[in-house]
Formats: structure tokens, sequence, C-alpha cells
């Protein structure tokens, strides 16, 4: 199937993403068994789209969508176009922006419903004809409407909790408490849908007695967090976790510092995934943003990744905060691209989460040190129940 999508935005708004702009259009002609056929879509301001509404339509006021068919088939079907171009459409967000806000909707909502209605009207529909036409079309709107709510809730950035932070308190006393067991109880109570440790070699944090208990109390997913190290290797061959997160791992470090090096030594962790392979026990491989690790991840049989969050969320200003951001956004299309499933995490908060948890490339975020330090003030639950809703807001961006 070869669709060429072209999305331009003639203002920058933070509110968009092109990426995931183009996958919608894409879903939506798959929906409406277009295989083969181009479109374009510019996303724009009122004044733009009611000068293109006056030159027109004779309209001069702002619009919300204009579909400009590129030609008309012999008897109206997508069969009979001379051309393999189905047309433009027009949308303007700031109308777009209003009109969510008029009718209640999120801006996600909206904008998928203009691009279903500009969609409609290239492929022939037409309200405007008559009442009987009217129907027809909105009928299919509402088809397309509840299949694509269906299709993105599949689709929704899920959570997963690193709950080492907990157990690191406890062993600053020596103590029993907290115990990171029960603060993975509240996690999934409060909505996680993964609970993540980190057995590291030299047990600063998390104890074999945790993963033990964990793995029998988890019910959503034990993620092991693991360096590619021998004795580590055997007790998770053992311990069987629903993942293992394949991590480098030094004794001075005060946390993981980055992504795992797989390039370098691609034999020796294409080991571990084989045994792991064997064992039933998919492996993700923590990753710098680099297309070229993601790709040797990838040859060398990993499940998923998790990009590494840590630069983005460490670099200051605006200039190189969007670097590291897009960084991320190309590395999680080449992984999706090449078949892995994505996650990301490290230094994530409840300020900088937004735009990772837009993207949708990614399936899952592994966050716990701001989740934990906002605990302490909240409560545990609430901390995470916030971190939710940032997260599912996030997602209803375009
Ligand atoms: N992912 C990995 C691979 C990690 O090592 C960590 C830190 O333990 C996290 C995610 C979570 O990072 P943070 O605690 O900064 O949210």
């Amino acid at each position: 199937m070869s669709i060429d999508i072209t999305v331009q935005i003639s203002d920058d708004s933070p509110l968009l993403n092109i990426q995931k702009i183009k996958r919608l259009t894409r879903w939506l002609l798959n929906e409406c068994q277009v295989s083969d056929h181009n479109i374009s879509i510019l996303l724009t301001d009122d004044q733009k789209i009611c000068r293109l509404n006056n030159q027109y339509r004779g309209k001069n006021k702002p619009t919300n969508v204009l579909s400009f068919p590129f030609a008309e088939g012999a008897d109206g079907s997508i069969a009979s176009l001379p051309v393999k171009e189905l047309g433009d459409i027009v949308i303007s967000i700031e109308t777009a922006l209003a009109e969510s806000i008029l009718y209640n909707q999120t801006f996600h909502e909206r904008m998928s419903w203009l691009l279903i209605h500009g969609l409609l009207h290239l492929l022939g529909f037409d309200h405007e004809k008559s009442k009987k036409e009217r129907i027809k079309m909105e009928e299919h709107e509402k088809i397309l409407l509840k299949k694509l709510q269906f299709y993105r809730s599949k689709k929704m950035t899920q959570l997963a909790i690193n709950v080492d932070h907990v157990a690191t308190i406890r062993q600053a006393r020596g103590t029993v408490e907290p115990d990171p067991v029960t603060a993975a109880s509240i996690c999934e109570l409060a909505g996680a849908v993964g609970i993540v440790v980190h057995l590291r070699e030299d047990r600063r944090h998390i104890q074999d007695r945790d993963i033990h208990l964990l793995r029998q109390t988890v019910k959503t997913k034990l993620n092991l967090e693991m360096g590619a190290n021998k004795e580590i290797i055997q007790i998770a061959l053992k311990l069987k976790p629903d993942l293992i997160t394949l991590v480098p791992e030094k004794r001075q470090e005060l946390t993981t510092e980055g992504g795992l090096d797989v390039l370098s030594q691609k034999k020796k962790i294409g080991k571990v995934i084989d045994k792991m392979t064997k064992a039933s026990i998919p492996v993700s491989i923590f990753a710098d943003p680099d297309q070229d690790q993601l790709t040797a991840a990838h040859d060398i049989g990993a499940t998923f990744v998790e990009l590494h969050t840590g630069k983005y969320c460490d670099v200051k200003g605006e200039e190189a905060t969007e670097h590291e951001f897009q960084l991320i956004a190309e590395a999680a299309e080449h992984a999706s691209q090449l078949g892995l499933r994505v996650c990301a995490g490290h230094g994530l908060d409840y300020l900088n989460t937004p735009a990772i948890a837009a993207l949708d490339t990614i399936e899952e975020l592994s966050i716990g040190h701001a989740i934990m330090a906002r605990a302490i003030f909240t409560g545990l639950d609430q901390a995470v129940r916030e971190m939710l809703a940032i997260i599912q807001r996030a997602d209803y961006s375009i």
C-alpha cells in the first residue's frame, strides 16, 4: 500500500504533531478502504482559511474545514478518479480550538471530527446537497468516530512505576519500612499497568526478597530491570518476570546513567536475549535515542526498547530541550517502524512528561523518582493518579 500523506502546518503550534496527524489520516484512509490515493492536509489559521473560503466559495469569513477534491470521478467513486490524488483538506486550528471549547470536546476530538468531515467530502459525500445526503454523511462520521475512539483506547499510553526509590529509603535505615511490595500494590490500585524494579548487583535498594514477593503479588506486569550479569541472569530465568529490561550497570553511579551500548556488544546481549526468549521472557533494551543502537537492538531480537529520556529531562533551555525531544520522537518512529514496541523513561516528571506521552509511537512510560517524590507530600495513590491524568490528557493532543 502506498499513500503519500502531506501535512503542512502554517503556524508552529505545540498542540500539533505531524507524525500523529499522518498516522491518524492513514488509519482513516484505511477504514475508508482508500489504499493508493495521496492526500494533502494544511493546518492553518482563521485569516488564511478565510482567504481560501472567499476565493473558492465566495464566503468572506473563516470556517473550520475546507475540502478541495483534486478531480471528480465519472461515477463519483474513487476507482473512477483519473489520478491517484484525493485532494486537499484545510483546517483552521484557531476555529478547531474555539469549537472544541464551544462543544465541550477535547481538541483531539474536534480535530479528528474535522479531519473525518474533510475526508468524507473528498470521498464524494456532501451534506449540503440534500437532507438525505446530510444524514448519510453524518452516519458515516459517527461510525468513523466510534471506530476511532475504540482504536485510540487501545493505544493509550500506559504507566509503569519504578518502586526502587521506596526500597532506597528502607535501605537507608536498614529496616523493613517502607516496603516496595506495598508500594507496588498501591500503584496498581491507582491505575499503573506495570511495576518495575532494578535488582542491582550490589543490592543497594531492591533485595531478593522483594522480587520474589513481587512476583507473587504483582497483578499487572513485573518488569525486572537488570544488567547483563551472570548471577542476575540466573535469578531472572528462575523468577520469570513478565519482562526484563537490560540496562548498563556501574557500581558508582547514582542511577542508570545512559542507554545500553548494544552496538559494541551485540554478541553478548544477543546471547542474553536468546536465553530469555527460550524461557519465554520478552526482553526490552534501555537505549539512548540513537537510531543505530535501536537497529542493533532489533537485529539481536529485542521485543521492546525503552528510550532513555534522561538527557531530554536534564538539559536546560527551550532549544536544547526541543532538540532532545526531536531525537526521542525520531528514535521512537524509527523503532516502531522496525517493529519494536517502544517504551520510554528516566527523569520524567509532572512537567516534562506530557510531550513524551503525546507521542503515539510510545506505548508505555516508566517513571519512579518524580512520583515517589510527590507521594511524600500527597500520598502515593494521589501521586500516581495525577501522573495518569497528565498522561491521558497528553494522549488526546493531536
Ligand atoms: N527506566 C530505567 C531503565 C531506569 O533505570 C529508571 C531509574 O531507575 C527509570 C526508568 C525511572 O527513572 P526515574 O526514577 O527517574 O523516573
